[in-house]
């Protein structure tokens, strides 16, 4: 069943949203090549969270060991933050959920640390942009098919994969709600959207083979052929007017 959200529900998740928003540019500023480890930003991200009397989505989900998924380089998601400080050129995917007055949010950015490879920077720039694509179809009368075709269109067109083993989702009191948003399939087909659902649109995007592998500690997906991989992530609400994003810093720019 999709939960559609009322009004004051969607003020939670906005609010929890700005958190997100906070944690992904505080700890995205906090990174020093060769210096900065992902368990620093897991401990950052999960003390800003507990400033606001919030607590991270994702710690003891399904046993999940941390508050936040850093996923670096060959790693799709789902990397649990360990001691290896991150180098120059390395892309690394920071993936965080806030639980808040009975509600989650839930983002993720990659970011490049210090200068990367051209390679990696056309990554990153299809892979937002897919993302953008996406949210351009999360409107009302459009279907869940239409932000994957969108998405996986914009990603092949570009010469890169999108992950199929892992998709996007309803969000509100579960951090996992139905519909499943896939970033692949058919323009038309799947459920219906409407105003006041709440979705996380978030491709994963691969330089080559979609395949992934799930690593010995159940959690850690990697590519399977060792090529990188982005991930970007945003929650979205869908409304009459357009999508509007719950996972920004500010208000202002929250119509796409
Ligand atoms: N953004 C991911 C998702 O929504 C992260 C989940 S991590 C988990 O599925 F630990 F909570 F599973
Ligand atoms: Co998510």
């Amino acid at each position: 069943m999709i939960r559609i959200k009322k009004p004051e529900e969607i003020a939670v998740m906005r609010a929890n949203g700005a958190i997100v928003a906070q944690v992904l540019r505080e700890c995205a500023a906090a990174i020093v090549p060769g210096k900065t480890t992902a368990r620093h930003l897991d401990d950052l991200g999960e003390k800003i969270i507990a400033s606001h009397g919030g607590t991270p989505s994702f710690k003891n989900y399904r046993g999940y060991p941390a508050a936040m998924c850093i996923s670096k380089n060959n790693v799709v998601i789902h990397g649990i933050p360990d001691d290896v400080p991150f180098e120059e050129g390395d892309i690394v995917d920071l993936d965080v959920g806030v639980f808040r007055n009975g509600f989650h949010a839930d983002a993720a950015w990659t970011y490049p640390v210090g200068e990367v490879d051209r390679d990696a920077q056309k990554l990153l720039r299809v892979s937002e942009e897919a993302l953008k694509q996406g949210i351009a179809k999360a409107r009302v009368g459009n279907r869940v098919g239409d932000i994957g075709a969108a998405v996986q269109r914009y990603v092949e067109s570009n010469g890169f994969s999108v992950v199929r083993d892992l998709v996007g989702h309803g969000i509100g009191r579960e951090l996992h709600e139905e519909p499943s948003v896939p970033n692949f399939g058919k323009a038309g087909k799947g459920d219906l959207l409407r105003p006041g659902m709440t979705i996380c649109i978030e491709p994963m995007v691969n330089e080559g083979t979609y395949k992934v592998v799930t690593l010995a500690d159940k959690w850690t997906m990697v590519t399977a052929d060792g090529k990188r991989s982005a991930h970007f992530e945003h929650t979205v609400h869908i409304t009459r007017e357009g999508p509007e994003l719950l996972t920004l810093d500010t208000l202002a720019s929250a119509r796409y």
